[in-house]
C-alpha cells in the first residue's frame, strides 16, 4: 500500500530555544508546509524524561510548553491548516509506546548513542524514561503514520530506530495486518528523516567540534530566539574564531570547525549555500564578516523573538490553539490505535 505522506516532528519545551532548534528543524518545518499535511508536536513528555530540577518542575514546564508554541506560530506554522499540539494531551502517545516496547529490543536501546551522553557516568541513576525516550518517539511519529520527519543530524540514529520498529512490527504482525486489510502487510510506514539545508548541525559559539545546545553551562555558547539584538551582537563579536582569512573555497572550510559554522548559520539564514557565501566574503576577515552576520541574525531574529513575547502574553490564545491541534491530532491516533489493537489482538468495544 503506498501510504498518504504525512509530516510529524517534535521539539521538547525545555527552555532555551536556540538558533540550532530554529536552522536545523523549525525552518524546515515551515517549508514543508507547502507540501504536506504537517503534525507538530510539543514533546512535553519527552522533556520530564530528565532529572525535575533540570526540566524546571511545573510552572516551568507549562510555560515553557507555551514558549515553544509560539516560536512554531512566530517562525510562520499555521495551527489552522496543520495541527500544532503538546503530546501529553493525546493518551495513543503513552499507549503505543507500550506495544513498542514489546517489539523493540534492549539491545537496540543500548545502542543509543544520545542516552550513553544524558545518562553519563551515573547510568544506574537515569530514568527509565530517559532509556525508552527513542521509543516513545517512534510512538509519536507512527500514531500518525507519518512519512516524512524533518530533524536535525542529531536525531538520525532515534529515526533509523522508529524505522526497526515499524519493519519489526509489520514482519511480527504480518498475517494479521493482512488479515485486517492490509494486503501488503503493511500497517506502519518505515519514516524518511528530512535532515536538509546548510545548517544540520549547529555547533556552539565557543567550541566548533561540540553541538550547541539547550543544556551547555555557557549562554554564550548558543544564540536563543528569546534573545535581543544586543545580545546576539556580543555573542556573534565573542564567537571563537581562528586567525586565517576566510576561505574561497568550500573545501577551505573542512578543517576550520568554527568558520565553517559560522559560514554555514550565514548561509542557513539567507536561504543560500556556503559556498555562495565564501563568493561575497571569500579572502576578507571574520570582523567583517561576523559583522555582516551579525545584521543578519538581527534582521531574521528580531520579528521572530517579538512575536514570541506578544504570543507568551496571551496565554489563552497559545492555548486554544494546543486544544485545537490535540482535538485534531487526536482523532487520527485514535483511528491508528483502533487498527494496532485489532492487529496485537487486543478486544476492544465496536
Ligand atoms: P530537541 O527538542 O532536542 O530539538 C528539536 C529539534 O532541533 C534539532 N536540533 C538541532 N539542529 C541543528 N543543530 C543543533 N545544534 C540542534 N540542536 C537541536 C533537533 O535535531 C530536533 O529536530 N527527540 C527530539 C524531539 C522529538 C521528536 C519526536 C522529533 C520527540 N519526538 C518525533 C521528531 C519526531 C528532540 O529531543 O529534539
Amino acid at each position: 500500500m503506498a501510504f498518504v505522506e504525512r509530516v510529524f516532528s517534535g521539539v521538547q519545551p525545555t527552555g532555551n530555544l536556540h538558533l540550532g532548534n530554529y536552522l536545523g528543524a523549525i525552518v524546515n518545518f515551515v517549508k514543508m508546509q507547502e507540501t504536506h499535511n504537517c503534525i507538530y508536536c510539543v514533546v512535553d513528555m519527552h522533556a520530564i524524561t530528565v532529572d525535575v530540577d533540570v526540566w524546571g518542575g511545573p510552572t516551568q514546564l507549562a510555560h515553557n510548553t507555551r514558549e515553544v508554541t509560539a516560536a512554531f506560530i512566530a517562525a510562520g506554522i499555521d495551527p489552522k491548516k496543520h495541527i500544532v499540539f503538546n503530546q501529553s494531551q493525546v493518551s495513543g502517545h503513552a499507549e503505543l509506546t507500550w506495544i513498542f516496547n514489546c517489539v523493540a529490543r534492549v539491545g537496540w536501546l543500548s545502542r543509543m548513542t544520545q542516552f550513553k551522553e544524558k545518562a553519563g557516568k551515573d547510568r544506574e541513576n537515569a530514568s527509565v524514561g530517559l532509556y525508552d525516550y527513542p521509543v516513545l518517539m517512534a510512538a509519536d511519529i507512527l500514531l500518525y503514520r507519518a512519512t516524512h520527519v524533518p530533524v536535525g543530524e542529531d536525531q538520525k540514529q532515534h529515526l533509523e530506530l522508529s524505522r526497526d520498529i515499524a519493519q519489526k512490527f509489520n514482519n511480527d504482525f504480518g498475517d494479521s495486518i493482512r488479515g485486517h486489510g492490509f494486503a501488503d502487510g503493511q500497517f506502519f510506514p518505515l519514516p524518511e528523516p528530512m535532515i536538509t539545508g546548510p545548517a544540520t548541525r549547529v555547533m556552539s559559539l565557543r567550541d566548533g567540534t561540540k553541538k550547541m545546545s539547550k543544556s551547555d553551562a555557557s549562554d554564550y555558547s548558543r544564540i536563543n530566539l528569546t534573545d535581543d539584538a544586543d545580545t546576539i551582537a556580543q555573542k556573534i563579536r565573542k564567537a571563537k574564531t581562528d586567525p586565517e582569512p576566510l576561505p574561497t573555497e568550500e573545501k577551505g572550510l573542512e578543517p576550520r570547525p568554527e568558520a565553517d559554522n559560522l559560514v554555514g548559520i550565514y548561509a542557513a539564514l539567507s536561504g543560500r549555500t556556503k559556498q555562495d557565501v565564501l563568493r561575497d566574503f571569500g579572502g576578507g576577515q571574520f570582523s567583517s564578516f561576523k559583522n555582516a552576520l551579525v545584521e543578519l541574525c538581527v534582521t531574521k531574529l528580531s520579528p521572530i523573538a517579538s512575536e514570541m513575547k506578544r504570543l507568551v502574553a496571551d496565554r489563552e490564545h497559545v492555548d486554544n490553539i494546543l486544544i485545537d491541534g490535540a482535538e485534531r491530532a487526536r482523532a487520527i491516533a485514535e483511528e491508528t490505535m483502533k487498527a494496532t489493537k485489532d492487529i496485537v489482538g487486543f478486544v476492544r468495544k465496536r
